[in-house]
């Protein structure tokens, strides 16, 4: 490690910013004694915001059909081989119920951009959770929508959205992204969840095709301008029946060194250890708590529509049930040193909305 990069992890500790300049040293720059001293940053400030829990999140990926079509994304609609597949709202009721037994208390409702359920389907589905289980957060990951179909959403009692901006940089947006998807649109829905009042996730991929060190910069500095609740980073991993089939994977060695910057930056941010994280090294999600993460999003679907939701090739956890995949995270936690909490995890500072 050069003594600039020293420097630049020392200031980025105290000011939780750098100049442009400054992070795309901090990453071109890097080498393994840098990412150590990184992480034992990182850890640090984790260790002091969350002391050594992780918080779990059960996901419910609920809907497999797709009218966007993102070039990176296995299920996007253009790939007919992908199988599609619709939870009715007592199937996704059960799957909240049986994370609620394991002890859960965020329900994350994911799917494609699935016209087939109407605003009133889907605000039927969140008061019923609300209504079971009035001690769980509900967050959606149902991509875009108009401002009106948000506010709708946290009418019937929705407290957070997860919506990736997938990069900040538009000549890559557009590079990913068929014309009629825009980014434009993208930071729109981002503003308009905010001004609502959700707790709200953001986050890029890692390298996928053609992403510079210039556009992750342009990531940290769009993200330190909306300060989302959560952000979700992962490394690009190609998928067989997409154009990106033969792109290379983004590496899980630059992945844990932006969760790490991105712990020093924002200090009471969630930061998840992501299923794609843990499916590019065997250890990814353990490696990505030790970077500076702080959550961890199990699979609670169906064992009979796991494999249908496959957004990049070799996707983890595709075969195991939701009770084998909570035991396994709790274990893998514990092994690294860290226990699992069950409470609702709201990002610190930020009040539950019932
Ligand atoms: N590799 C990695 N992440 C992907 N996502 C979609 N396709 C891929 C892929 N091939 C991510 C996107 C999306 C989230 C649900 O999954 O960032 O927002
Ligand atoms: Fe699913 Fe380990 S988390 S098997």
């Amino acid at each position: 490690m050069n003594a600039e990069i020293k420097e630049l992890i020392d200031e980025l500790f105290e000011k939780h910013i750098l100049s442009k300049e400054g992070f795309r040293k901090l990453i071109d720059q890097r080498d393994e004694e840098a990412a150590e001293y990184l992480f034992e940053k990182a850890r640090l400030v984790q260790k002091q915001v969350f002391g050594n829990t992780v918080y779990i999140r059960g996901i419910v990926e609920f809907s497999s059909y797709c009218k966007s079509n993102c070039l990176y994304c296995g299920i996007r609609r253009d790939n007919l081989k992908a199988q599609r597949y619709r939870l009715s709202e007592e199937d996704i009721l059960a799957c909240c119920r049986q994370g609620h037994d394991f002890g859960f208390r965020t329900f994350v409702l994911q799917s494609g951009e699935d016209l087939f359920y109407t605003d009133e389907m889907l605000c039927h589905l969140i008061r019923s959770i609300k209504k079971e289980m009035p001690d769980s957060a509900v967050t959606l990951s149902i991509g875009e929508k108009t401002r009106e179909q948000y506010q709708m959403y946290y009418d019937a009692g929705a407290d957070r959205y997860l919506l990736r901006h997938e990069t900040a940089s538009p000549a890559l947006y557009a590079k990913l992204h068929p014309a009629d998807q825009t980014l434009v649109n993208r930071m729109r829905c981002l503003q308009d969840l905010k001004e609502i009042g959700y707790q709200v996730g953001a986050g890029m991929m890692i390298q996928p095709p053609g992403q510079k060190t210039e556009d992750l910069v342009a990531d940290l500095y769009y993200l330190k301008d909306l300060q989302p609740d959560m952000i979700g980073i992962g490394p690009f991993i190609p998928h067989h029946d997409t154009p990106f089939r033969n792109e290379p994977a983004g590496s899980s060695e630059l992945s844990l060194y932006m969760i790490g910057i991105l712990r020093l930056m924002f200090p009471k941010a969630l930061l998840p250890a992501t299923t794609a994280l843990g499916t590019i090294d065997q250890k990814g999600r353990e490696k990505g708590i030790l970077a500076g993460a702080n959550v961890i999003m199990p699979n609670l679907s169906p064992k009979a529509v796991r494999g249908k939701y496959l957004l990049y090739n070799n996707k983890i956890c595709t075969g195991e049930d939701a009770s084998l995949c909570s035991a396994c995270i709790s274990n893998r936690m514990r092994s690294i040193g860290y226990e699992t909490v069950i409470s609702r995890g709201d990002a610190p500072g930020k009040m539950p909305h019932f």
